[in-house]
Order: C-alpha cells, then structure tokens, then sequence
C-alpha cells in the first residue's frame, strides 16, 4: 500500500484549502485522479494556459527496491526519501510497503533496500507481520540473486533495539543474498545517520554498470504528508498554549490534560488520526542531580544545555557500555559485559542511577558524549481542523511512578502537564499517520476502541463528522479507573450522543466495583451487536496502551467473531487478519 495522495504543504493554497483539498484528495482511486488530472490540464488547455511537459530522461536505470516495514510512519518516509536520493543516482526505483509484498516480490529484484521498523518488544511492526512470517518461513524463497543492504529503526530505550532490521538482514543472507552494506542501526534520531549512510550504500547498490541520470526533473515532495516544510522534528513551531486543563477530578488518582495549541501563523495542517510531535524539556531537578552525579553540579552552560538538548533519564546496554569505556572503570566493565545482569539492573533505572552506582567525575564533553539527543514525544491529535481551525488539541497523561527508591516522572508528559502554563509555548511538528484515517465512506461504520489517552482520536473523529454533518453510524468504547474521577470529555460525549453524531458509547470503569471491569469486558457484553456491526462491515480502530489493552482487545474481538460466527478461534484470528489488511482493523497503539 502506498500512501495517500497529499498536497504538500508548500502547494500554493492557504493552510485551510490545503486541508479541505486532502480531505477529498486522500481518499480518492488511481482512476478518480487521472480523471481529476486529466479534467484540470484540460481546463487550462481550453482556457488557453500553456502546459509545461515534463522531460523524461531516456537512459536505462537500474531497477531497485526500496521496501519499508512502518507502524509510525518513519520507515516510509525515509524510504520515499531514499527513492528520491536512488532516482538522482540513476535508479529506476520502486517503493513497497512490507504489507503488500511477498518474499518471492523481493527474491526477482537484483537490488534490495530495506528499511524496518522495531515495534512491541522487540516486534515487526503490525502490517509487516504476515511478511516476516513468509519471510521466516522454512518453505520461504531463495534470494540468490539479490544485493541488499538493511537499515534498521528503532529506540536504544527498548530492550530487543532494532530487532527486526537484524531479523531481516540475518535472514535475506542466510537465504542466499549477498549484503551489499553492513546494516545501520539508528536510533530516534536518525536522520543524520540514515542519510550519511544512503550516501554510501545506494552507490554501492548501483555497482558499476549504471550511470546517474541525466537531466531529470525532480519534483520536491518533501513536505507532503503533513509535515510542512519548515517545520519539522529538528525545527520544530513554537505553539502557543492556550488552553491547558486537567480532566480528572482532584480526587483522581491521575492527570489527564486537555490542551489546546494555537497554530496561527505557522500553516501546519494535519488530519484526524495524525499525531503531534512535541520537542519537551527536562526537570531541572533531575538535571540538577545527574550534573551532581557527574561531579558537575554547578555549570550553569551544561545545565541549560541538558534540560533541553540531551536525554539524560533513558538508560540503555549502549549507556552503560560508552561509560564503561570512558572510565574505563572494571566494575562497570563488568555490568557492560554480562547481559543477564545488564538485562536485570537496566529496567526502571535511569541515568542518574548509574553515576550515583558507580561514583566516576566527568568533563562536560564526555558527559553529553554518554546521552543521546532528547527525542520528540507524540501525542494523537485530539481535534479535527474543519473543527477548530488553527489549533490543535492534545489529550496528555502525565506519568508518574516510583522505581528503585526514587519517585520518577515523564519527561514530556510532566513537562506540559507540570511546568506548562496558558501563554507558555512547546516546540511541536505534525506527524502524519495515513494508516489511521476515517473511511473513505462516510456512511462505514466506525467501531472505536479507545480507554485512557487512547480516546484523543476519536475525539478527532467526531468532531471531522460532526463539521461535515455526517452521522454515519459510530460507536465509542470507553474506558478508564472511576466514573466520577476519570471520564474523559465526558459532556462532549452526551452532547454528540444527543446530537446524533456518535451513536453509542459503552463505558468500563474498572475501580468502580470490586472485580475489575475493562473496554474488552464490555464488548463482550455486547458481542451480538458488535458482531452485527463487524459483518455489516465496520471499520474497527483501537487507540491506547499497546502492552495489555491492544492485546486483551484483540482476544475479546477474536472470541466475538468466534462466537458470532460459530467458527473456531484460528478462523476468527484468519479474519481479523484479513480486516487488518483490508484497512478495516486499524491500531494506534504505544
Ligand atoms: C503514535 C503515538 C501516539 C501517542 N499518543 C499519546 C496521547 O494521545 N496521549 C498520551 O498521554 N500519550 C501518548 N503517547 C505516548 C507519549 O508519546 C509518551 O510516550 C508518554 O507521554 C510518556 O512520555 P514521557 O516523556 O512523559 O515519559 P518518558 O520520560 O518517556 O518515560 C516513559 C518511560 O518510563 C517508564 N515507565 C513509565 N511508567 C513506569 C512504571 N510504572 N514503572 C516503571 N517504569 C515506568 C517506561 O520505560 C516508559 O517508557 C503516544 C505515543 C505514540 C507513539
Ligand atoms: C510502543 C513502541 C514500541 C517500540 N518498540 C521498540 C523495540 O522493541 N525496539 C526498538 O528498537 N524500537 C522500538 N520502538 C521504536 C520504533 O522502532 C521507532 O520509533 C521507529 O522510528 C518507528 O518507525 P516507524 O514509524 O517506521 O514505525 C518502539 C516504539 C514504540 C512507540
């Protein structure tokens, strides 16, 4: 599957006619927009506008390519990049998504790029995994005659890091391809590194018998899919916070914030489904006591520069190994080299805790040399623009727990929770996710699965229908601790009910009774209509925790189409799988 059509955002509209135009552009067929294409250039013909042909450059280019496996979106990105960067050095290049393709696509192409996301523990992303497992498979097909090369995403916070690059890159050689670069681990910040490492790999890809093109016209894309042009991870907007409140009650055990960001001025759009990246600070606290930890406490410079440049909580194997090797000091040397006790000290652990277990005095530079850049968080976007315009709305759970003996917090979420006002601005870029959109057709219906945060974008969804004033059939389970306490936009809800836009919602409040009651308990509940709904061809998206909810979901949504069906439950697993590739079982999950 590629992705939607878009504008981009440097196309000559303003920001709100770009977003009405994606909005119908996005869901539009390969026929609908040639005929739309064709309808336009005839229109300037007959009005007597001159059209410009593009050159068509008329040497023959190596075939290559590029296959992405991508739950977030960055691997697709990077592989429209990389086809981008291929076609000026003379490609003929082609990009997949692992979601449509076979091993035996990749086994007839003599040049292979992969680019593969890490997700779960260690995990293909979702859309790749019936790929991974042909891919796995002992029947799977040789790749003899393949030169490929491997870059691997990922995150050094996760235990398996770029687990599923590796897996592809260990598999493709053992079937028989030849690797024509040694694979690139990245980690968040990957641009830098990615591109570094295109720049060699694709020449090496090429071999010798291609030429690069000559002159070839390229039209710059850059900016479509909702990342406008000048604003971006490493630029981000400065957003105005103009509204910033805190949904659960005082006597709540959490904080769940409502903010609103104001948008004017910076020409971001984005759809319902897309997230935001948010460029967040570090406590000074925490700084405070990592500086201490390292013997710098005091430097003001190295202060400033931490609480907003570096990552000093996220502790990794690759943290605790450049430590070891910079102080060269046995006792870490033996932690570094020792897994099973890496594996065991490394969970719920920070930076901090490092230095205060092994006492080594650092220089500034070999300090910010340890931690790696502080990444962008993302929060779904909670707000439709044919809704509120120029704004965006986050919904914000601020983490808070205790490990090892020391209260800990978020990074990002207390950042705009805590140390977040009115007025106050946050570094924000708009991250598209066209795999977790409306259906096309209105009239589908919706089944959204959404307890906690993972509400915001159904939140999204229902005011997109609501400003058109579509009232196809739409469901909302909602889930979170008390009733009293924790029910998200609670009023907005009613009102939609009321108003006809969302046709029902059905509500677990686990901390209400003594046992236990979640979103997956009340789909069983009601397992006759939801099956109804899933055999009248419902889209069903689910938002929220991916460790238990998405999975425990996911079992409720297979013993409901068991049952209703009176089919086994591997049958109702094929089905589920069969509606995740038709994009009728969407996950947003983190
Ligand atoms: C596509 C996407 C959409 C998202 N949308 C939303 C959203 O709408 N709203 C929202 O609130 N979040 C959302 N998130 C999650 C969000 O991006 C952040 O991960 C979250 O806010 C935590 O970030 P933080 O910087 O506050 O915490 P961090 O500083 O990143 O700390 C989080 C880490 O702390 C550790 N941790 C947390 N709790 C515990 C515990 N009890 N015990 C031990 N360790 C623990 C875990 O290692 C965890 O990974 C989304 C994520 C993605 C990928
Ligand atoms: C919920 C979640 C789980 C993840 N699990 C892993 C993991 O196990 N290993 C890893 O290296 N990266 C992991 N990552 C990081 C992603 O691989 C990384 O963000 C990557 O850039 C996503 O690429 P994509 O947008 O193409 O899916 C995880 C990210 C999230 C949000």
């Amino acid at each position: 599957m590629t992705s939607p059509a878009r504008l981009p955002t440097n196309a000559p509209f303003p920001p709100d006619a770009i977003a009405a135009l994606n909005r119908v552009i996005e869901h539009t067929s390969p026929t609908q927009r040639s005929w739309l294409a064709g309808f336009l250039a005839g229109y300037e013909a007959a009005s007597g506008t001159p059209a410009t042909a593009p050159a068509v450059a008329s040497v023959v280019r190596p075939a290559l390519t590029i296959l992405f496996a991508t739950e977030s979106g960055n691997s697709e990105a990077l592989a429209r990049k990389a086809s981008k960067d291929a076609s000026r050095l003379g490609f003929a290049p082609r990009v997949l998504d692992a979601a449509d393709a076979t091993p035996a696509d990749l086994a007839r192409t003599e040049r292979l790029l992969v680019i593969a996301a890490t997700w779960g523990e260690g995990e293909a992303p979702a859309r790749a995994t019936d790929f991974m497992a042909a891919l796995m498979a002992d029947a799977a097909t040789r790749m003899d005659k393949v030169n490929y090369a491997v870059l691997a995403l990922g995150d050094r916070a996760y235990a398996q890091f770029c687990a599923t690059g590796h897996a592809i890159d260990e598999r493709l050689a053992a079937l028989g391809g030849h690797r024509a670069a040694p694979l690139l681990e990245c980690d968040l910040d990957y641009d830098a590194p990615a591109a570094t490492w295109l720049g060699t790999t694709l020449p090496a890809l090429r071999g010798k018998e291609a030429e690069p093109a000559p002159s070839v016209i390229h039209v710059d894309f850059g900016a479509v899919g909702g990342e406008a042009r000048e604003w971006s991870k490493s630029n981000p907007f400065e957003a105005e916070i103009t509204d910033l409140v805190n949904l659960n009650s005082s006597r709540s055990a959490k904080q769940t914030v409502h903010v609103e960001l104001s948008l004017a001025g910076s020409g971001l759009t984005y759809l319902p489904g897309d997230a935001i990246g948010v460029a967040p600070e570090n406590d000074s606290a925490v700084v405070e006591a990592v500086l201490d930890a390292a013997g710098l406490a005091g430097d003001t410079a190295l202060h400033a520069a931490l609480v907003s440049k570096h990552d000093v909580t996220t502790l990794s194997g690759h943290v605790v190994r450049s430590f070891a090797e910079l102080t060269g000091d046995p006792s870490i040397k033996d932690l570094a080299g020792d897994p099973e006790r890496l594996a065991d000290f490394l969970p719920g652990r920070h930076v901090v805790d490092l230095l205060t277990a092994f006492p080594n005095k650092l220089t500034p530079a070999q300090l910010t040399g340890l931690l790696r850049p502080l990444p962008p968080r993302l929060y779904s976007v909670a707000s439709s623009q044919a809704m509120v315009g120029e704004e965006a709305h986050l919904l914000v759970s601020a983490v808070r727990y205790q490990a090892h003996g020391r209260d800990r917090v978020g990074v990002a979420s207390t950042h705009i929770a805590d140390r977040r006002r009115v007025g106050d601005r946050l570094g924000i870029h708009v991250k598209a996710n066209p795999h977790f959109r409306l259906p096309s057709d209105p009239a589908t219906p919706i089944v959204m699965i959404g307890p906690g945060t993972g509400v915001a974008p159904f939140r999204a969804f229902m005011q997109e229908r609501d400003a058109a004033g579509l009232a196809g059939k739409s469901w909302l389970f909602f889930g979170d601790q008390r009733y009293t306490h924790d029910f998200l936009y609670q009023l907005e809800w009613q009102d939609l009910i009321e108003r006809g836009v969302l046709g029902r919602i059905d509500v677990a409040f686990s901390r209400d009774q003594d046992a236990k009651i979640y979103v997956q308990n009340r789909m069983w509940e009601a397992r006759r209509d939801l099956h109804r709904w899933i055999e009248d061809g419902a889209t069903l998206y689910v938002c929220g925790d991916q460790t238990r909810m998405a999975r425990d979901v996911h079992t409720a949504l297979r013993d409901i189409i068991a049952d209703g069906a009176g089919i086994a439950a591997d049958a109702a697993e094929e089905r589920l799988a069969a509606m995740k590739k038709q994009g009728r079982y969407l996950l947003d999950v983190y």
